[in-house]
């Protein structure tokens, strides 16, 4: 299937759910208050990759992103790391809340795939 629904109210603040898209992993995030704030308060010339958190989201409350690590490959583990965010055991890159790589061999931040809410309580990836 192209395309998936996941329904948001599933997923407590604070946690991260992995679903299977196209085959690889997908990362749906809601964030708390404080992720939220810490994510868009991060200085831009601090990344590697450098985006702004709000060029990430369309809501700041969830953070869609492949959970492809952009080093080789691997299966970051949500809520671990030095940043909050993601942490990669393949060779240890770091990423944060908004899935920005902040340390460790990756080169790139977690893709965002398309995606959209089609309602408040839905989100369409694809
Ligand atoms: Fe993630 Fe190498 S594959 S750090």
């Amino acid at each position: 299937l192209s395309q998936i629904e996941i329904k948001l109210s599933d997923i407590p603040e604070g946690k991260n759910m992995t679903f299977k898209w196209r085959g690889k992993p997908l990362f749906v995030r809601h964030r708390t208050e404080k992720e939220i704030a810490t994510e868009a308060g991060v200085n831009l010339a601090e990344l590697r990759d450098p985006q702004h958190d709000k060029d990430r989201v369309l809501n700041p409350s969830w953070v869609i992103v492949l959970g492809v690590c952009t080093h080789l490959g691997c299966v970051p583990i949500a809520n671990a790391g030095d940043f909050g965010g993601y942490y990669c055991p393949c060779h240890g890159s770091h990423y944060d809340a908004s899935g920005r790589i902040r340390k460790g061999p990756a080169p790139l931040n977690l893709e965002v795939p398309f995606y959209e809410f089609p309602d408040d309580d839905t989100v369409l990836v694809g």
